[in-house]
């Protein structure tokens, strides 16, 4: 996957607190792909005693914001978790609102993905949105495949189980076809994934303060580092992600490993053997 570079130009006031986050970055260990769970719109909107649905309209705001810093950063892959399988079951009218605000984000704003270079790609059962909304997301997905800056992957119809189940489904239909040359390992499983390619999350954000994953790539998540704010979706900005990116280059990631120093030269490396 290319690296696309970084172009900051006009989108930092001078002297702001998003300048100062800034140059506490090392531009050479950014995450390569952050994942986000956005969440608390309706608490958002609730506070202000306005209907759930001026929240989720409210929360279009934060996205453009996170899109475009992500790709000015030079971000490889950013993803939103915008609607979950299990968010089917809400009212009828929420849902319906949510569609809708979907289909306006996307004619508003697929000039500005082709302009900044952005790849965008649905992940989820796509299947069970309406054909119109799949042909506008399709028609996005195409027009927009060749753009070799941020890939933006959006789930919608999303569950981590059922990406896991389908991925399972077509590895089962190759196999009926070509016969089951040797046993499966964990880089086969994952390019049955829907985000086949991609690296996995460096960085899982979650807002409103919610302590749990909801059933976000649940196999992607891994060895992610968590960051969760009490900011409500609608209110994140630059700054937060900022924040974020900052506090994540400061984690010690281990990976079960000891510690993250380099080993000592020129001892023996012990195989462990119990
Ligand atoms: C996140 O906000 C948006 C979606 C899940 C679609 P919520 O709608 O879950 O807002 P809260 O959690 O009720 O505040
Ligand atoms: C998770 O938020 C799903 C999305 C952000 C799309 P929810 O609000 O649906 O999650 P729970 O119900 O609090 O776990
Ligand atoms: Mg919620």
């Amino acid at each position: 996957m290319p690296h696309p570079a970084r172009d900051l130009e006009g989108l930092i006031a001078k002297g702001s607190p998003e300048e100062n986050l800034l140059s506490q970055i090392d531009f050479k260990r950014l995450p390569r792909h952050i994942a986000i769970i956005m969440d608390g719109n309706g608490r958002w909107a609730r506070m202000r005693d306005l209907p759930r649905v001026a929240g989720h309209r409210a929360g279009i705001i934060a996205v453009r914001d996170v899109v475009e810093i992500s790709a000015r950063l030079g971000l490889q892959v950013l993803t939103l978790y915008a609607f979950s399988l299990e968010n089917w079951n809400r009212p009828r009218m929420e849902v319906n609102t949510l569609m809708g605000l979907l289909r306006e984000y996307l004619k508003k704003e697929l000039d500005t993905l082709q302009a900044n270079n952005i790849a965008f790609k649905v992940i989820g059962r796509m299947e069970e949105l309406s054909p119109a909304i799949r042909r506008e997301l399709t028609e996005g997905m195409e027009a927009t495949r060749g753009n070799s800056g941020l890939l933006f992957n959006i789930a919608l119809s999303y569950g981590g189980r059922a990406e896991i189940v389908d991925a399972c489904n077509r590895i089962l239909d190759d196999r009926a076809r070509q016969g089951a040359p040797r046993p499966l390992d964990e880089a086969t499983f994952a390019r049955y994934l829907y985000t086949a390619g991609q690296p996995d999350p460096d960085l899982l954000i979650r807002t409103s303060g919610e302590l749990r994953i909801s059933n976000f790539l649940l196999w992607q998540i891994a060895y992610a580092e968590i960051w969760v704010t009490d900011t409500l979706w609608p209110d994140f900005r630059k700054r937060e992600l900022l924040q974020a990116i900052v506090d994540y280059q400061k984690r010690d990631r281990r990976y079960g490993r000891v510690g993250s120093e380099p080993e000592p030269v020129g001892l023996p490396r012990r195989k462990v053997t119990a």
